[in-house]
């Protein structure tokens, strides 16, 4: 009962999760070139507020959720990936997380500093993007190429 508990939870988390990387990248970040630059200011400094107070919950609970189904299920497939494809594109997997979590935490370290430029944001949000495409097809491709 414990492992469709965990995949509700990490399958709600990575919606809202993704949901929010793509809301930023394919709505906000057209919208830059349409609106007042002050208006944009605030608007993105409104979002990112909300993000920074919500997304560790989110990030919590998708990792939390991911690492154990991965701890319950999947063990001994990740013991020994080149004769498991699962096993492999699991581990793949787990390594583009690993770089959105530090992508994450770049992010914060940056903005707690008082260093993150409308720039380096930018390219963090196109980075955790792309990231997010190859995570959600290998979690889907992992099921049927193996
Ligand atoms: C940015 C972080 C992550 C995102 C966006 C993400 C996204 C997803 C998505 C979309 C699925 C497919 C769920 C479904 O259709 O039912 C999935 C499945 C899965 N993920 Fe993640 N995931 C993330 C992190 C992790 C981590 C850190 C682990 C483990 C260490 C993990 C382990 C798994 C496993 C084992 C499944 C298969 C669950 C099943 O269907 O039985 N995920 N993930």
């Amino acid at each position: 009962m414990t492992y469709p508990i965990l995949l509700t939870i990490h399958l709600f988390a990575a919606l809202f999760f993704i949901g929010v990387v793509f809301f930023e990248v394919l709505m906000l970040e057209p919208l830059r070139a349409q609106m007042p630059r002050e208006a944009m200011r605030q608007l993105e400094s409104a979002v990112g507020a909300r993000a920074r107070k919500i997304m560790p919950w989110v990030l919590l609970c998708l990792y939390g959720a991911g690492i154990g189904m991965a701890w319950m299920a999947y063990g001994s497939l990740l013991a020994d990936p080149l004769q498991h494809r699962f096993g492999l594109l699991l581990w793949i997997k787990i390594a583009f997380t690993t770089s959105v979590m530090g992508h994450f935490l770049t992010a914060m370290a940056l903005q707690r500093r008082g260093k993150l430029g409308s720039r380096d944001s930018r390219i963090i949000h196109y980075s955790v993007f792309t990231h997010m495409v190859g995570i959600v097809m290998i979690a889907k491709w992992m099921f049927h190429l193996s």
